[in-house]
């Protein structure tokens, strides 16, 4: 399958930092979709197939960053293709709506503007994976890196930190603002989520997103 198939399903992204609540709200955004009758499914990067979860391991050990940004970003290209080709671009054929936790803006925001990669490069690769496979909608998860951090570390438990949890304040201060000037810039796409709400609370503002823009009779969705 390439970029070109038809594609008649819906895809969302989710975005933010580390503890924004990604995780909790593609769960509950699938349930909500597949209540409303819709197939759903639920991905994340990196990984979402058998070959780019393989990847994941490599890129979220660490075992990737010492060889430079470019290096992994050429990685994390490498996961998304393998993603797209066997489980985004199969599910948007048939209809279904996928739910995807992070995506391409995540290679923006930790490769573009954190490390400091060419933004020529940055485009390239996101041409060169995604193609016409732009989400319909990205959430973006908003909130203070503190906040976010600390849901994150009392998740984790005794467990070690990832590559990218073990990076500091100024790292994850810089992460949420590349994801707002992303939201900024592609305001028709992306929705800012304030996700410094409960989780019952954030769900709404997620459903009430994906029903204006997507599911209304105005929208251009499937409903
Ligand atoms: N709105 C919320 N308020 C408080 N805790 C939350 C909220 N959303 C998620 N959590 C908790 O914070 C941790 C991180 O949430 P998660 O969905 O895994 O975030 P992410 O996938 O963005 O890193 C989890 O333990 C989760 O149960
Ligand atoms: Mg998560």
């Amino acid at each position: 399958m390439n970029a070109t198939s038809a594609r008649l399903g819906r895809f969302i992204t989710l975005e933010g930092g580390e503890g924004a609540g990604k995780s909790t709200q593609s769960r509950l955004l699938a349930e909500r979709l597949r209540l409303r009758g819709f197939e759903c499914v639920t991905t994340r990067e990196p990984g979402g197939s058998p070959g780019a979860e393989r990847l994941r391991e490599i890129l979220l050990s660490g075992a990737v960053a010492p060889l430079g940004a470019t290096a992994e970003a050429l990685l994390f290209t490498a996961a998304r293709i393998d993603h797209l080709d066997h489980t985004i671009r199969p599910a948007l054929a048939r209809g279904a709506f996928v739910v995807c936790d992070r995506f391409a803006d995540s290679t923006r925001a930790y490769q573009g503007a954190l490390g400091n990669l060419d933004p020529v490069l940055i485009r390239a690769l996101e041409h060169t994976a995604v193609g016409r496979t732009h989400p319909d909608l990205t959430l973006i998860l908003d909130l203070p890196v503190e906040v976010g951090l600390a849901r994150a570390n009392a998740r984790r438990g005794d467990a070690a930190a990832d590559r990218f949890e073990r990076e500091g304040q100024a790292f994850h201060e810089g992460l949420r603002k590349a994801f707002l000037e992303i939201a900024a810039q592609e305001p028709a796409r992306c929705a800012v989520i304030d996700a410094s709400r409960s989780v019952s609370e954030i769900a709404d503002l997620i459903w009430a997103a994906v029903e204006s823009r997507l599911l209304a009779p105005s929208a251009k969705g499937v409903a």
